[in-house]
Order: C-alpha cells, then sequence, then structure tokens
C-alpha cells in the first residue's frame, strides 16, 4: 500500500462499556454544575474551555498534531489527533521493547500505576474478556485501522493545561505508556496519540469527571494547514451551529448514524451508509458499492471537459491531468462543479445534510494533478464503515458533544484561533 494513502486510525479491537450506567453518571455531573453555582470558580471552570493550535495538513503531510505537555516538570510531546480511538498514549521507555522513531525523548513513565480493577482500565477492555493477572496494573493494547498498534500499561501523571480564562489547570490523568509499537502503514513522526473518542478512557471524558471542563470535543482544520482543537463548549455559539444526534447503534464511534450520497443535489440511491467522522483519517472512504458509484458520476461528469486521468500520478488511486498544472484546488473548480453531500436520516426523518465541495474532496499533487481524495474503503479493510476524513472537515468547526450525545457542525475560518473573553 502506498505511503500517506491508508490513513485510518481507528480502534479497532477494544471497546467501550455500554453507556447505561455513563449516562447516569453524566446527569449527576451536570446537575453538580447546577449545584454549585454559587461558587463562581466552579461556574468559571464550566464556561472555559481550553484550546490548542493544530499543525500539520491534509497533504502533503497527512496528519494533524497537538503539543500536549507531560510530566513533572511537564515536558511537551507532539500527539496525532485520533476521534476514532479513545486512549491516548506516549511512547514510553518502560523500558521499550520496540518504539518508532519520534521527535522527542520517550517519556518517562510516573509509578502511579492505574489498578486492573478501575473503571478506566475495564472501559479499555471487552466486558468479561480481562482477567486482571496483576491487579496493580492495567495492561492495554490498542490497534489500528492501518494496522498500526500499541501495548503497554496505563499510567497516572499530570498534565499542564491552560482555560482559555487564563487559568491554569494540572490535573492527573491517566494515559498509555506505549512500550510496543508496531507501525501502521500511515506511520507519523510522532511522540503518541491523542485519542478523543467517546469512551471513559479519553481525555477528555476523564477532565470531565473532575469537573474541570464539559465532555465536549471540536475541532477546526484549515484548508491552508493548521487550525484549533477545544475542549469545552466554551468556543461556539450552539445556535449556529447544525446539530445531529450520534448514533446510539454504532456507540463505538463518532457517528451520526446513516447517510445517502447525493451528487449536485441529487439522490444517487446509494442508501443506508454507515458514516463515522474521524480526525485520524486524512481522507475518506466510502464502501466499494458507493465508492464505485461515485467514481463513475465523476466520470461521466467530466467526460467531454479537457480533463485526463492521469495514472502516472500515484499519488492516490485517481488522478486528473488538465491543460495546465493546478495550483490550487479553486483552479480546479474549473472542471469540478459538484458539490457531494451526505444526507443523514434519523428514523426515517431526514436530517440536516453534510455538503462536500471540491475543496473537501480533491487534493492537488505536487504534480499538480488533481486527485480524488474519497477512497475505497473496502479495499483498506474498513469493509462497510464510510469514514468522513480530514478531508472533508476543513474549513468549519465539528463539534462532538459526548454530554447532549450531538456532532455538530458549522462554517468556521480555521486560521486563526477564535476569539474569547479572557480573565472573565
Ligand atoms: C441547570 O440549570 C439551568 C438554569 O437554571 C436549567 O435550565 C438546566 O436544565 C439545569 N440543568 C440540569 C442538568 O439540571
Ligand atoms: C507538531 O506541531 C509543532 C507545533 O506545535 C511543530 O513545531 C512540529 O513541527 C509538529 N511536528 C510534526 C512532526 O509535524
Ligand atoms: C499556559 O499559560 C502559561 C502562562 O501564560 C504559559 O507559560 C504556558 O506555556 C501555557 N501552557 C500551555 C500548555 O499552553
Ligand atoms: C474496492 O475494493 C474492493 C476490495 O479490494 C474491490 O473488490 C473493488 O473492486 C474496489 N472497487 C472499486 C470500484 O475499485
Amino acid at each position: 500500500m502506498r505511503k500517506g494513502q491508508v490513513n485510518v486510525f481507528i480502534l479497532l479491537l477494544f471497546f467501550t462499556l455500554s453507556s447505561a450506567s455513563d449516562q447516569r453518571w453524566r446527569k449527576a455531573m451536570i446537575s453538580t454544575y447546577n449545584g454549585s453555582s454559587s461558587s463562581s470558580m466552579m461556574m468559571n471552570r464550566v464556561g472555559s474551555s481550553i484550546l490548542f493550535p493544530i499543525h500539520g495538513n491534509v497533504y502533503p503531510a497527512g496528519y494533524y498534531n497537538v503539543t500536549i505537555n507531560i510530566g513533572h516538570p511537564p515536558k511537551p510531546y507532539f500527539l496525532d489527533l485520533d476521534t476514532g480511538s479513545d486512549l491516548t498514549w506516549l511512547q514510553c521507555n518502560a523500558p521499550c521493547v520496540h518504539c518508532i522513531e519520534a521527535p522527542h525523548p520517550l517519556y518517562q513513565p510516573t509509578n502511579d500505576l492505574v489498578a486492573c480493577k478501575d473503571q478506566l482500565c475495564s472501559a479499555l477492555h471487552p466486558p468479561g474478556d480481562y482477567k486482571c493477572e496483576s491487579p496493580d496494573q492495567c495492561d492495554y493494547e490498542v490497534e489500528y485501522a492501518d494496522g498500526g498498534s500499541s501495548l503497554g500499561v496505563l499510567v497516572r501523571d499530570t498534565f499542564s493545561l491552560n482555560y482559555t480564562n487564563g487559568i491554569r489547570l494540572s490535573p492527573r490523568l491517566a494515559l498509555g505508556c506505549g512500550y510496543d509499537q508496531i507501525p501502521g502503514t500511515s506511520n507519523h513522526p510522532l511522540d503518541g496519540i491523542l485519542g478523543l473518542g467517546r469512551g471513559k478512557s479519553s481525555i477528555v471524558s476523564q477532565l470531565q469527571r473532575q469537573g474541570l471542563v464539559r465532555n465536549v470535543v471540536g475541532h477546526c482544520l484549515s484548508g491552508i494547514g493548521g487550525g484549533f482543537l477545544f475542549f469545552g463548549d466554551g468556543l461556539y455559539d450552539s445556535s449556529h451551529v447544525t446539530w445531529t444526534p450520534m448514533s446510539q447503534e454504532f456507540t463505538k464511534y463518532y457517528s451520526p448514524g446513516s447517510a445517502e450520497l447525493h451528487f449536485g443535489g441529487k439522490a444517487t440511491g446509494i442508501k443506508n451508509l454507515i458514516v463515522i467522522f474521524d480526525s485520524g483519517s486524512s481522507y475518506t472512504y466510502l464502501n466499494s458499492q458507493a465508492y464505485q458509484a461515485l467514481t463513475e458520476l465523476l466520470k461521466k461528469e467530466l467526460s467531454g471537459r479537457s480533463l485526463k486521468e492521469a495514472p502516472e500520478d500515484q499519488t492516490l488511486p485517481l488522478c486528473w491531468k488538465g491543460r495546465k498544472p493546478f495550483r490550487s484546488v479553486h483552479d480546479a473548480k474549473k472542471y469540478f462543479k459538484t458539490v457531494l453531500s451526505l444526507a443523514f436520516t434519523n428514523s426515517g426523518r431526514r436530517k440536516a445534510p453534510f455538503e462536500l465541495h471540491p475543496e473537501a474532496y480533491l487534493i492537488i499533487s505536487n504534480k499538480g494533478n488533481a486527485c480524488l481524495g474519497i477512497l475505497n474503503g473496502t479495499q483498506v479493510g474498513l469493509q462497510n464503515l464510510n469514514v468522513v476524513g480530514d478531508i472533508s472537515m476543513q474549513d468549519r468547526m465539528v463539534i462532538y458533544d459526548n454530554e447532549k450525545q450531538v456532532i455538530g457542525w458549522s462554517p468556521a475560518n480555521c486560521d486563526h484561533l477564535p476569539m474569547f473573553r479572557s480573565y472573565i
């Protein structure tokens, strides 16, 4: 498989605990917030968010990274942003059996081990499938859809974070000390992975349980590279966001449920596509049937225009050459006019469509060709899962509200950090 093509980070092996007890617990947290409204400190905290600049791009880098400071004294680590998995882990000197080259020295773990019976540990293992052979430690193994994996042990350490109002916080959070990694096909030169999925072990879920932030994750990936990530609900106006409920059927991932593919405003008849949103994937993937229908429609649409397929360009499976090399997707929009969309339905009722303009499905290769950034998911082992990757989430805010169990999106300028009131 060519490098940079398969870029899907999805936790395959382990799933999170069912959310029945979770739900009760979340309600309890919210009423705690309300109950302590006399404490202005608490109210400020609830209103506050944590903001991180993001570096990276869809092409040519193929990943987005966030710097997180961990340890005492804090040391920086570059982490791959992944809403498709829960656990945050660092390459770790425990000592390391097999580590991949990383930008920073290996993380030195604390000896503050998470116990095997801890709920964070059970959240990383299928119920009933994990025998606590060493009760005082929690072993984990995560596998990603690109074939990569990390094996290690959970430890607690101090994270150095700042609220947008300037207040610093240093919570102790559980993270994976990964001492045995296998690189996947889309291996990136980073120190570890920042898991932002729906499960209890995610950093944001842990911060919520400590009453520090609402369990909301959002990102804004800029089309020119970079962008920002945030935890909490203080950085957007909810009334300008298109919200749709998270699927209660596919609870492992951030999924708005199933969708029908529309092409240029018309239904294609390709329905019941199970769609997940995954920032750990650079490109978007459709199952074989949908992929085939899409490429046929596109080829038909483009026939008669002075564009030629460019099979010699190996950047992605399907590239087109113009009369002159394209410098940007904007150039290519002379030919590519079609807006695709994923029309989600909710128990039969139509919900808001997720639109894909050419910027959300094309890249310009280093040869100046326009290449389709929607790939055949069946080919990379995703079976029927359809993945909305970074390419299709650029230049808008995508928000995962785990408390209200909704996913939202809204147009946004991701080139600048959002404005917020500092020092409230
Ligand atoms: C919290 O308080 C607000 C305002 O008093 C109310 O609208 C909201 O429903 C309360 N939330 C919970 C979870 O009790
Ligand atoms: C990750 O982001 C930092 C800035 O936060 C940047 O300096 C660094 O080059 C990036 N690392 C990689 C490997 O892209
Ligand atoms: C938090 O703010 C302090 C003081 O403004 C700054 O020195 C520090 O680098 C910030 N930390 C992070 C993780 O952004
Ligand atoms: C997608 O991949 C599958 C599995 O490799 C293959 O059988 C199928 O022909 C591919 N579809 C298209 C349209 O290329």
